[in-house]
């Protein structure tokens, strides 16, 4: 059983797939942190992220592993642990441009299958309903006014002890959701049997009640 969360950045998309994982016991996949690894790999290569030749020769020789143990993921590039330094402002914005390189995509398909077929699984990213998984058992696609989306952000950048201004969060969230948005390859689209939901006014927990009703009552 496969669940399919799809959605800008700021949405609350990890915390409610995290939640939703946590309480049905299934796994927690988060697709990004795949593209952050490969983001990670470009930025200590010297490559620029926008250098698509470049980003696609590093991929034959680059591993990238997720292992779980007790709820945690952690990510290893080539046997290295990276999980700590994924969230990084330089690598989440070559993480976006990275992953609208189509070889880096083809790429990283077959692992987050790999990794579904593990068993059940909450799979969180951008074009899980439409690419990775279109299969999926449930799909849901949230979004959330501009200003919710920034001010989300901001604050979970103020908690992890940065201090970007609110001005730079909004540049740089509208920034990314463009490129997400518009890129060739799998842009960020609702899959045509995903249920919206709107975060804007509720709680990870209301929102995680949501979909648990969807589930159980397959609706
Ligand atoms: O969800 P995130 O912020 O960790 O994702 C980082 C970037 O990776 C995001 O800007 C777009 C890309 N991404 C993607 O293209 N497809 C996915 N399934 C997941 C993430």
């Amino acid at each position: 059983m496969i669940i399919a969360i799809d959605g800008p950045a700021g949405v609350g998309k990890s915390t409610v797939a995290k939640l939703l994982a946590s309480r049905l016991g299934y796994l927690y996949l988060d697709t990004g942190a795949l593209y952050r690894a490969v983001a990670w790999k470009t930025l200590r290569s010297r490559i620029r992220p926008a250098d698509h030749a470049r980003v696609a020769t590093l991929l034959p020789t680059t591993s990238i592993h997720m292992q779980f143990h007790e709820g945690a993921m952690q990510v290893l590039v080539d046997g290295c642990d990276v999980t700590g330094q994924l969230r990084a402002p330089d690598v989440t914005a070559a993480a976006s441009i990275v992953s609208a390189i189509p070889a880096v995509r083809e790429w990283l398909l077959p692992i987050q299958r790999q990794i579904g077929q593990g068993g059940s699984v909450v799979a969180e990213g951008r074009d899980i309903g439409t690419k990775v998984f279109p299969a999926a058992s449930f799909k849901f696609f949230l979004d959330a006014a501009a200003d919710v989306r920034v001010a989300r952000r901001h604050r979970e950048l103020v908690a992890a002890g940065r201090g970007d201004s609110i001005e730079t969060t909004s540049h740089d969230l509208s920034a990314r959701d463009q490129r997400d948005r518009t890129r060739s390859i799998d842009p960020l689209v609702p899959a045509v049997d995903a249920r919206f939901i709107d975060t804007s006014t509720l709680s990870p927990d209301q929102v995680v009640e949501q979909m648990i009703m969807a589930v159980s009552t397959g609706s």
